[in-house]
């Protein structure tokens, strides 16, 4: 597609950003729409952050995601915060409305979109219990609670912040929340969930040859076992999960969902979900192939 002088620019910030897979994710998508817009990253270290907001306010930017290591830092620089991205703590996404800034988190919803969409998984009522207790959990957490799970426990290597995250659930939305140490985790107290979702970083590519956090005898053939890393497709606990009979939701679908929930605030059209997810997976595998 030319870019004329009517095209609508958005973008990323972040440090790093070159590794960024939202670029091609969305371009991808303006592409498959005949939508003259153009996502663009930007490399912004922190000490510039409040000067590349009003440069992107100036030059008219239409809105922006925001990744690493910006989410929390951000807000103070935003017009208006959405409730959600309140709870959540972090905003990923930020759009121009009425000459302002207004911050939402697309993370909890793009992975409750992928949990429904993929899985066939309603957290309504159910009992799910999240291992790791970062900005990730609480973005899952506070979305899981909000949308009326029954609990949502916190399962953390560092306890104290289980409890952080665990009474911050039951404080904010009012759902059941308890927390544990991994070690902690015996088959007799997982036993009680439907839902497992791990929100650290463990077992990503180049590390993906480890154990899993959650032990694989702690996984039942009932659970539906989820994980938010997405390199590789198949983590060790997904490979674990699916060898004790559960049925598993590997992390790439919230990424493509998070995106498509951005695409829809800036744009108010529907993102086409199948050409992000194209777009990504090609990313991913150009990625894989040695240099
Ligand atoms: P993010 O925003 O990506 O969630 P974070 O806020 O730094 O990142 O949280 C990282 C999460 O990964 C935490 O739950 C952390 O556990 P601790 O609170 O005990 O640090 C977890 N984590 C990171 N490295 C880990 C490791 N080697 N073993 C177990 N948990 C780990």
């Amino acid at each position: 597609m030319t870019l004329t002088g009517a095209a609508r620019v958005v973008g990323v910030i972040g440090d790093p950003i070159a590794h960024s897979l939202s670029p091609p994710m969305h371009n991808a998508a303006f592409a498959a729409l005949g939508m003259e817009w153009v996502y663009v990253p930007f490399h912004v270290r922190s000490e510039a952050l409040g000067a590349a907001v009003a440069g992107l306010a100036a030059l008219g930017v239409v809105g922006f995601n925001v990744t690493v290591p910006h989410k929390v830092a951000i807000v103070r620089y935003l017009d208006d915060v959405d409730p959600g991205a309140r709870l959540m703590g972090a905003v990923n996404t930020v759009v121009r409305r009425d000459g302002g800034w207004t911050g939402y988190n697309t993370d909890g919803l793009g992975f409750l979109r992928s949990l429904r969409t993929e899985a066939g998984f309603e957290p309504r009522g159910r009992r799910i219990l999240l291992v790791g207790a970062g900005g990730a959990a609480r973005a899952v957490g506070v979305q899981l609670a909000l949308e009326g799970a029954e609990r949502v426990d916190v399962a953390n290597r560092t306890y104290e912040r289980a409890a952080a995250l665990a009474e911050l659930l039951r404080a904010q939305t009012g759902v059941a929340a308890r927390p544990y140490a991994l070690s902690e985790l015996h088959p007799a107290v997982t036993q009680d969930y439907d839902a497992v979702v791990h929100t650290t970083s463990w077992g990503m590519a180049p590390h993906a040859d480890v154990p899993p956090l959650v032990p694989a005898d702690a996984l039942h053939p009932h659970q539906l076992v989820c994980d938010i890393v997405y390199t590789p497709e198949e983590t060790s606990l997904l490979r674990a999960a699916r060898a004790r009979g559960c049925r598993v939701l590997p992390g790439m679908g919230m990424l493509v969902h998070q995106a498509a929930a951005a695409f829809e605030l800036w744009t108010g059209r529907t993102a086409p979900v199948d050409v992000m997810y194209n777009e990504l997976r090609k990313c991913l595998q150009r990625r894989a192939q040695p240099e």
